[in-house]
């Protein structure tokens, strides 16, 4: 899962790329690199490992020529460990006039690289990608022709990649092929671009293409082409990018997350902007893939999704199923896809992703399409693998999110999974089969329009929780507590602190407690409770005060998020933060945001890299 970037115009080649990568950055930073082809001809190239800012502090100690064509990369080692030597770009050939650079994995490369160590072929990596650039480079010795070269090799080469490739000798054309791993074009006036995702061009093109799966493309300033690995011509359809190219800088911010944590009233107000009318009633136009004879045969929903996102999903079943009445399953996608699951053609996959490329989410609704289900996606990145795969999107207006943890994203794909319980609780009642009086559909969706607001108001409220989070600095374990739509925000409140402060930190079912987690109990030990609402029908909230109770009173540091006007919370927790009065099964949307300001400012605290945490990567687009 790494970052790449391609670039062929007039522009300074160096500032255009750096720009892509440093948007690129969240997706790998274990090391960087890029080439150009300097006017004279010859190739020129720096890589560096750590951050990109060693590969910028090289290039500022051995400066490259201006150069009008290039590619860069950032990594995130899977072949090789993170040394200067594997970063990308590698050279191919034995005058090393070739560059390459690769994400994914080439699974077949011992086999290659037998071949070519058989013919005497020296390597200077440990890497797989290094096979792809000598065997480009050896071809393209026997045919003279870059395109035809690149496609032979493209056709033997197994597993995922995204491979860019440029040639001294053939200097105005970048190449690049595309199995299983991103890559979109952005199209310039007089130049064009190459890139993981969108953010690596945005802030200079909006226009953009997308490659599908075992495409080529042929770029030049002036050209692009696309074929596919058999050489047939494709014309592919243009859109238009909808993100702002400041939305993924820092704009003053002290980091990525600070800022998107402090996007997020835009990021889910704009997820409901023209599908949420003034009068509370729900408009999915994106639905058009799926009928309400579609909707009508559905008979369950299996959600699949990694990480946050799948907290996204454990929040939207409550409401599909409390609003739609369809049973719905919410499936880890790496454990779904290999477990022989049951999926029928009235099954409904709805996949959720920020990114749209995370492999194990993109294997689960290939093999659910195989079984004839229909896929729904919820995704935030346009162009990406998941969006054109599904049947229909509903997209996240959340803007790019560049911190490695999800906040924005988060906020957003539940404010869209709120959409779709609507939606099909609609759907459902035009199909003859009403679940919910049309007069209360209507009154929700009324409370939905006011939550961007309530998200605002959260974050004026945030400095208890970020106090909490500096005074908790050397705390060895927090635990979470959640019931009904808080279980999975207490689940997402722990992944924050494992995935921001390397600490310990569990989140738990309010009701299990009993069962086992109470023993983790001890003197002092910060449990951090989500509160269900006091008005809540289900009558939740005794409940879990009564929690509350059982655990102060063998130790615990109690730390409550609970609803404006819950006077009965303060008599049992230490500190109480408060968030709006809103629907219950809307409240993730706002109890979350205290959880990750605690989780951002307990990490600065210990003096992490709150944007770039150890270990992990944004966009996991290998199995
Ligand atoms: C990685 C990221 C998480 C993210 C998960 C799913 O693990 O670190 O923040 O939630 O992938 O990513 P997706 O792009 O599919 O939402």
């Amino acid at each position: 899962m790494c970052g790449i970037v391609g670039y062929v115009g007039p522009k300074s080649t160096l500032e255009v790329l750096l720009g892509g990568l440093r948007r690129l950055e969240y997706r790998g930073y274990d090391s960087a690199g890029v080439s150009v082809i300097a006017p004279g001809g010859h190739l020129e190239t720096r890589k560096k490992a750590g951050k990109l800012d060693n590969l910028i502090a090289e290039i500022q100690a051995n400066p490259l020529e201006q150069a009008h064509i290039g590619i860069g990369h950032t990594r995130w080692a899977t072949h090789g460990a993170p040394t200067d030597g594997n970063a990308h770009p590698h050279l191919g050939g034995p005058e090393s006039k070739l560059s390459l650079i690769h994400n994914g994995i080439i699974e077949n490369f011992a086999e290659l690289k037998a071949e070519l160590l058989a013919e005497g072929t020296r390597f200077a990596s440990q890497t797989d990608s290094e096979v792809a650039a000598h065997l480009i480079a050896r071809e393209f010795a026997k045919v003279g022709d870059l395109p035809t070269a690149f496609a032979k090799v493209v056709n033997r080469l197994h597993g995922a990649f995204t491979i860019l490739v440029i040639h001294e000798e053939q200097p105005d054309v970048v190449l690049a092929a595309r199995r299983n791993a991103p890559l979109v074009i952005g199209l310039g006036d007089g130049e064009n671009f190459l890139g993981s995702d969108v953010a690596a061009f945005v802030e200079h093109t909006k226009r953009a293409i997308s490659v599908g799966q075992d495409e080529i493309v042929i770029l030049r300033a002036d050209s692009v082409e696309v074929r596919t690995f058999n050489g047939e011509v494709v014309h592919p359809d243009e859109f238009t990018v909808d993100w702002d190219a400041s939305a993924a800088s820092k704009g003053g911010w002290s980091s990525f997350m600070a800022k998107e944590i402090a996007d997020q009233p835009q990021a889910v107000a704009d997820t409901l902007m023209g599908r949420l009318e003034s009068d509370g009633s729900v408009k999915l136009d994106e639905m058009d893939g799926l009928s309400i004879a579609d909707i009508g045969a559905i008979d369950r929903i299996v959600m699949v999704a990694c990480g946050t996102a799948s907290y996204a999903c454990d929040v939207a079943k409550y409401a599909i199923e409390k609003f739609a009445r369809i049973p719905v399953q919410v499936e880890l996608s790496h454990e779904f896809r290999y477990r022989d699951p049951i999926v029928t053609p009235n099954t409904l996959i709805v996949a959720v992703s920020q990114s749209g490329e995370t492999m194990d989410t993109l294997m689960a609704t290939r093999f659910a399409k195989e079984q004839g289900a229909k896929v729904l996606s919820i995704c935030n990145t346009q162009g990406a693998t998941l969006a054109r795969e599904s049947d229909a999107v509903i997209y996240t207006h959340a803007g790019p999110e560049v911190a490695v943890a999800s906040t924005k994203a988060l906020t957003a794909q539940i404010t869209a999974g709120m959409l779709l319980a609507l939606w099909l609780a609609n759907g459902r009642a035009a199909a003859g089969r009403a679940t919910i009086p049309a007069a209360e559909l209507q009154r929700l969706g009324l409370e939905l329009l006011k939550v961007p607001a309530k998200v605002s108001e959260v974050l004026d409220g945030l400095d208890l929780a970020r106090k909490l989070g500096k005074d908790m600095a050397n705390a060895k374990s927090v635990l979470f507590l959640g019931r009904n739509v808080g279980f999975p925000i207490a689940m997402e409140g722990a992944l924050k602190l494992k995935e921001l402060a390397y600490i310990h930190a569990e989140g738990f079912a309010a009701g299990e407690l009993k069962h086992g987690p109470i023993a983790l109990i001890e003197e002092g030990q910060p449990v951090i409770v989500i509160v269900p609402s006091l008005r809540d029908e289900e009558s939740l909230h005794p409940k879990v005060i009564s929690n509350i109770q059982e655990i102060k009173a063998r130790g615990a540091r109690v730390i409550a998020v609970a609803e404006e006007g819950d006077h009965q919370v303060a008599d049992y927790a230490e500190h109480v933060i408060f968030v709006p009065q809103t629907e219950n099964i809307f409240s993730p949307i706002l109890t979350v945001i205290p959880l990750q300001a605690f989780a951002l400012e307990l990490s600065t605290a210990k003096g992490l890299d709150v944007d770039q945490p150890r270990n992990l990567a944004k966009s996991v687009t290998v199995e």
